[in-house]
């Protein structure tokens, strides 16, 4: 059996894609809005007991249509599997469409246009699912949830919060000169904290003892993305462990318009 996602069907989440912002609210030079908008992953079917707020979808989403299902969506899914939620979660983005640089990001992180339609999502998927926490992953996701809040029904939320570092924070820092060592050690301690906040807040989907992060991400402490969160057909190793998809392009503008997708070699079935 091939347990898939089957999308948007229902109200109010039909009227929610039908209705998306184009390049008028999301300006291309700030945004790939070339690749379309990628709304979510998770439940929409009323069962999900965690909102989790991500930043904005990378190449990978791109291709599966589905947000979090990277590098980033398997460490956060490993943090989820750590309170016993396998499934019970939906998740939305920040952003419906890929950032252009942080500054992208940054420049538009209080934008109305953009968070009016966010707030949407927010207030549909608070109303129509038990939803016990809300997660924030980053900066970026912290001060959308912050806005929501400033709504009548996000103040009317009575969940838990967290706002956690974003999962491939470590990576980012690194990558701006931050020592890794010390990158990755602050957000093991504060995914410990929030794990320490939210277990007995969170009705797990099977209960498990909690095993904190120790020094450092390591390959147990990911987790798949469930087959049952993707469009229908999509193969197997799109939810693999190995990076399957990579801007390609001599230029910016190539790079750009350039997503080259490469079926990882133990998982070729020639
Ligand atoms: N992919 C997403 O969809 N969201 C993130 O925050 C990171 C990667």
């Amino acid at each position: 059996m091939h347990p898939f996602d089957p999308g948007y069907a229902q109200e109010p989440y039909a009227q929610l894609v039908r209705d998306y912002p184009g390049p008028d609210v999301y300006p291309a030079t700030d945004f790939r809005v070339e690749w379309g908008p990628v709304f979510h992953r998770g439940r929409l079917d009323g069962t999900a007991r965690v909102l989790v707020v991500g930043q904005d979808p990378a190449a990978h989403e791109a291709i599966t249509r589905r947000i979090l299902v990277g590098t980033a969506g398997r460490r956060f899914q490993g943090f989820l599997a750590k309170l016993g939620v396998d499934t019970g979660y939906v998740m939305v983005n920040t952003f419906l469409y890929s950032v252009l640089g942080q500054h992208g990001g940054n420049a538009h992180a209080t934008d109305p246009h953009i968070a009016e339609y966010r707030n949407s999502w927010l207030d549909a998927l608070t109303a129509h699912q038990p939803i016990e926490a809300v997660i924030a992953l980053g900066g970026l996701a912290d001060t959308a949830v912050r806005t929501w809040r400033r709504t009548p029904a996000g103040a009317a939320f009575s969940g838990a919060y967290q706002h956690i570092p974003h999962p491939t924070f470590p990576d980012s820092a690194a990558a701006s000169g931050a020592d890794p060592v010390e990158a990755m050690t602050k957000l093991v301690t504060a995914w410990n904290a929030a794990l320490h906040a939210l277990e007995g807040v969170i009705t797990p989907d099977t209960a498990r003892p909690l095993v904190p992060y120790g020094a450092t991400l390591t390959p147990a402490d990911l987790a798949n993305i469930p087959e049952a969160d993707l469009p229908a057909g999509l193969p197997a190793w799109m939810r693999s462990d190995e990076p399957w998809a990579s801007r390609q392009g001599t230029t910016s503008d190539e790079k750009r318009a350039t997503i080259a997708v490469r079926v990882p070699t133990d998982l070729r079935p020639f």
